[in-house]
C-alpha cells in the first residue's frame, strides 16, 4: 500500500511501487480526465501538479510522490472556475480535447510562477504536443488570463 495525496483527498492505494502515476489516477482513483497519449515523457497528454510543478504521470512512478500533493484536471477547481479553464472556453481552445487536460495543467503552472509570461516564456514553458495544432488559441488564452480577462 502506498498513500498519495490527489486534489486534498488521501487514498491508500494496492500497487507495486513503479506503477506509474498514470495508471494510478486513471485505474485505482478514476479519474479519467488526465490522458494517455505517448507513455515516454513526450506529449504532454498525462499532465498533473505535483507539489506545484507541472509532472508527467506516464514516467512519474508511485513511490516518487507518496508524499507529494497531486493535482489533476478534476482537482484545479470544482465548477471549471479556475482562471485558466474560463479562458480556455473563452477562448474556445479545444478541438478534439485529448490533449486539452494536460495543456490547462501546464499554463495553470507557468501562470502560478509568471503571472504575465510574453510568448517567448509560453512558448519555453508550453512543450504539450497538441495534434489539432491550438497553439495560437492556447497562447491567447494565456495571454487572457495574464490581462484579467479570464
Ligand atoms: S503520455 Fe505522458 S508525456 Fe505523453
Ligand atoms: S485538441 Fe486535439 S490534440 Fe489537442
Amino acid at each position: 500500500m502506498v498513500a498519495i495525496k490527489v486534489n486534498g483527498t488521501t487514498h491508500q492505494v494496492d500497487a507495486p511501487a513503479d506503477t506509474p502515476l498514470l495508471w494510478v489516477i486513471r485505474e485505482h482513483l478514476e479519474l479519467t480526465g488526465t490522458k494517455y497519449g505517448c507513455g515516454i515523457a513526450q506529449c504532454g497528454a498525462c499532465t498533473v501538479h505535483v507539489n506545484g510543478e507541472p509532472t508527467r504521470a506516464c514516467v512519474t512512478p508511485l513511490s516518487a510522490v507518496a508524499d507529494a500533493e497531486i493535482t489533476t484536471i478534476e482537482g484545479l477547481s470544482k465548477d471549471r472556475s479556475h482562471p485558466v479553464q474560463k479562458a480556455w472556453i473563452a477562448e474556445q481552445v479545444p478541438q478534439c480535447g485529448f490533449c486539452q487536460s494536460g495543456q490547462i495543467l501546464a499554463a495553470a503552472a507557468l501562470l502560478k510562477k509568471t503571472p504575465k509570461p510574453t510568448d517567448a516564456e509560453i512558448d519555453a514553458a508550453m512543450t504539450n504536443i497538441c495534434r489539432c495544432g491550438t497553439y495560437q488559441r492556447i497562447r491567447k488564452a494565456i495571454h487572457r488570463v495574464a490581462n484579467g480577462a479570464a
